[in-house]
């Protein structure tokens, strides 16, 4: 066991799974959590989607990474540890680890536990030297993190951020603020506002992985609550909510059905969904409005081209 520790939750990982689901299905509109997404075969899943021609967010943010790392690395010298939120395979940070010299240790926050050891064990490989501390967990808790010399720099990429609502998003940068101390950077990956026929099929490919991805949580359901679903009468929908400026991802009943799980029976009328997650795009001055209220200053942001992506540079408010 290392020092840090992710708040205590007073419920086992299986008992939080159970108790959100039942919320989740109990709500109206009915909804699931979008951490749950992300077992070993989801994380498999999410990978193969940031290799469709269609989801333009992963090569458009890989396209600027090494310019931003090359020019924090002379702003920032003196970081000493990174701390990246949503770490799925740990490529990303590669770029930052290649131009900072200088940090000796990297924690990766994930949910996704048995994908997360593997891929934080094959980067120790790679940068020996390179204290590598993995922390399974859900990032919205605060990390009490020990004192380091130099600084800490977050990291968030994949516009992972653009998954929590606005208040959620507020919340999670001030408890990162907290967690990462005085004089901390954050590095955050933003998806843009664009227009709406690219958004919808970076989230409805072509070749039905992304589905997949969606179809993998009632999966899920079946296989570690013992849920009682017929995954074949449920669909994949992704729309664009232009109120709340985001694409929404539903599963919608083809039929009138019943999910049961132990004790309880949900009802699905035909055509009712289930919410399974949501993908904010921010304009820049947007989001840079969010991290104020955040307690972020924003320090710089950097495009991908045609303003496709944005990477924004904050500092603490201290
Ligand atoms: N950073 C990677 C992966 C982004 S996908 C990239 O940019 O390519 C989002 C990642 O966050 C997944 O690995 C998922 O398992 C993780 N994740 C999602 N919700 C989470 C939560 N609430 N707490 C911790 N990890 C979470
Ligand atoms: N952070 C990613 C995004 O909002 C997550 C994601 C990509 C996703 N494709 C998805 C989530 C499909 C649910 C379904 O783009």
């Amino acid at each position: 066991m290392n020092e840090i520790m992710l708040s205590e939750e007073s419920f086992t990982p299986e008992q939080a799974f159970y108790q959100d689901v039942v919320e989740g299905l109990s709500d109206s509109p009915k909804r699931l959590p979008s951490k749950y997404f992300y077992d070993h075969r989801g994380s498999e899943l999410f990978e193969q989607i940031c290799e469709l021609e269609e989801y333009y967010l992963t090569r458009a943010e890989l396209s600027m990474l090494d310019r931003v790392a090359r020019d924090i690395a002379g702003s920032l010298p003196q970081i000493s540890r990174i701390v990246e939120f949503g770490s799925g395979n740990c490529e990303k940070v590669q770029y930052l680890l290649d131009r900072h010299r200088g940090v000796r240790r990297y924690l990766p926050i994930d949910v996704s536990e048995s994908f997360l050891l593997y891929h934080a064990d094959r980067l120790m490989q790679r940068y020996q030297g390179l204290e590598v501390e993995p922390v399974v967990g859900d990032f919205n808790f605060p990390i009490r993190l020990e004192d380091t010399e130099g600084g800490s720099l977050g990291f968030f990429p994949g516009s992972t951020i653009g998954n929590l609502d606005r208040w959620e998003a507020i919340r999670f940068l001030r408890n990162a603020a907290e967690s990462l101390g005085p004089k901390s950077y954050f590095l955050v990956g933003v998806d843009t506002l664009k227009d709406q026929d690219i958004l919808l099929a970076a989230y409805d490919d072509g070749q039905g992985v992304t589905r997949d991805f969606n179809l993998n949580l009632l999966r899920r359901l079946e296989q570690e609550l013992g849920a009682k679903i017929d995954i074949d009468q449920f669909e994949h929908e992704a729309r664009f909510n232009e109120e709340h400026s985001r694409i929404e991802m539903h599963l919608r009943s083809r039929c009138n059905q019943n999910i049961r799980i132990n004790g309880d029976t949900f009802s699905l009328a035909k055509g009712e969904t289930i919410h399974t997650e949501n993908s904010h795009k921010y304009t820049v001055e947007n989001f840079q409005m969010l991290a104020c209220l955040g307690g972020w200053e924003p320090r710089q942001v950097w495009l991908a081209d045609r303003g496709m992506f944005s990477i924004h540079l904050l500092k603490r408010m201290d």
